[in-house]
């Protein structure tokens, strides 16, 4: 591979090349891996864009990278060894040969920004609010892959991402549901300020937790609280294509007063015998009085799944669950690239800020 290459600005720029397909793209001076990837066209996996939930991870086959933005947090001692990256924030120092998943069916829908009308909002759960916006006027619909997120654009360049709990409806309609935050300057203002009628600006579609239909193999879908929207997005998606596959949905809560979409879990289930729902709460006492089970949800997911090397996993919620189940669903026998997810994490800007505040920082403590 050749180095020190140059534009004609004169600025560096290394070459990244995919060692599965052999694709190629650059990289500028100061941009990231996944950055370059975008501009490109080429969709490699991520979610946070922070460097804490390890899900554009990818192993360095050669060249250097370094992380001048934050560090790479989702990565153990181990992985480091391993030749392990993560995408979001590495930049390269040479050219760079690697091996990393490519999620080819998000590359056919570009990004773009609109303006959005907040058509309905409803009270789902004590602590959700549930969005259903719509394109302003002369704006025309968003398309997106079920599964995928977008971010509301605030002033001052920042972002919050959410996901999209529907998949693409003839007049347009986006259904977020949004978790209060404590101290959350955006969602203490979704649940108390914003009003039916008040226009929002988003950017997307974003993000890469999409069905994977080249598969037959048994599906579980694991959420934790609002995780359950690309959940949802992504349940409704196969059972529109008839799937028969075996699906197993866990959706783990604080009380019995979380669990909003009991009525569509319902339905699912009518639709299709062949999907089994299980409710885990984390409240012991709320799980006994409520006849649910107890517990943290991936542990209900390994008690009835302790070997995992026949199925795919979807998962998305708290990057605490996150990190955790990533960890225990491999050691369980799942190959990391049939477990595909999206970790509820704060907006980067809010992320860098912690990180920067906080030595040691880590996002699962
Ligand atoms: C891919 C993706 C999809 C998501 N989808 C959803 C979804 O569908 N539904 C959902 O409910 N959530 C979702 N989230 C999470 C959601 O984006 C966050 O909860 C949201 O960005 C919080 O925004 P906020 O403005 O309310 O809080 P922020 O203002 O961003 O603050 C978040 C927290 O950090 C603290 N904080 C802020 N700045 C600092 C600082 N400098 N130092 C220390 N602490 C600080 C705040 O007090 C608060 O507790 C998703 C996240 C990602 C990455
Ligand atoms: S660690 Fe890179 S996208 Fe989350």
């Amino acid at each position: 591979m050749s180095a020190d290459r140059h534009r004609g600005d004169n600025v560096q720029v290394f070459t990244v090349t995919l060692q599965r397909t052999g694709r190629r793209f650059d990289v500028a001076a100061g941009e990231t891996v996944l950055e370059a990837a975008q501009r490109a066209g080429i969709a490699l996996p991520y979610s946070c864009r922070a460097g804490v939930c390890g899900s554009c991870k990818a192993t360095l086959l050669a060249g250097r990278c370094e992380y001048p933005r934050n560090p790479p947090l989702a990565l153990d001692a181990d992985e480091r060894a391993r030749h392990a990256v993560l995408l979001c924030q590495a930049v390269p120092a040479s050219d760079l040969l690697l091996e990393a998943r490519e999620v080819a069916s998000v590359e056919d829908i570009a990004r773009r920004r609109l303006a959005v009308r907040v058509a309905e909002k409803r009270l789902l759960a004590p602590d959700v609010t549930g969005l259903h916006l719509l394109p302003a006027a002369g704006q025309s619909r968003l398309q997106w892959l079920p599964g995928q997120y977008l971010d509301v654009l605030l002033d001052g360049d920042r972002r919050r991402p959410f996901s999209i709990a529907n998949g693409p409806q003839p007049d347009g309609t986006i259904e977020l549901h949004v978790r209060h935050v404590a101290g959350g300057g955006f969602t203490s203002w979704v649940a108390d300020g914003l009003a039916v009628g008040e226009t929002l600006h988003i950017e997307g579609p974003l993000g890469t937790f999409v069905a994977r239909e080249d598969s037959e193999r048994p599906m579980i879908f694991m959420a934790g609280g609002t995780g359950i929207a690309p959940v949802k997005a992504i349940v409704e998606h196969f059972l529109a294509l008839g799937t028969r596959r075996a699906m197993d949905i866990y959706w783990g809560v604080r009380s019995a007063a979380d669990l909003y979409l009991l009525p569509q879990i319902g339905q699912w289930r009518r639709q299709a015998p062949q999907l089994r729902f299980h409710a885990v709460l984390s409240e012991a006492g709320q799980a006994v009085a409520a006849g649910q089970r107890a517990g943290l949800v991936h542990e209900a997911v390994l008690a009835d799944h302790p070997e995992l090397s026949a199925h795919d996993v979807y998962m998305s919620g708290p990057p605490a669950m996150i990190d955790l189940a990533r960890h225990r669903f491999v050691a369980a026998g799942l190959p990391e690239d049939r477990l595909y997810y999206d970790s509820f994490d704060y907006a980067p800007d809010v992320l860098a800020q912690i990180i920067a505040g906080r030595a040691g920082f880590h996002p699962a403590t």
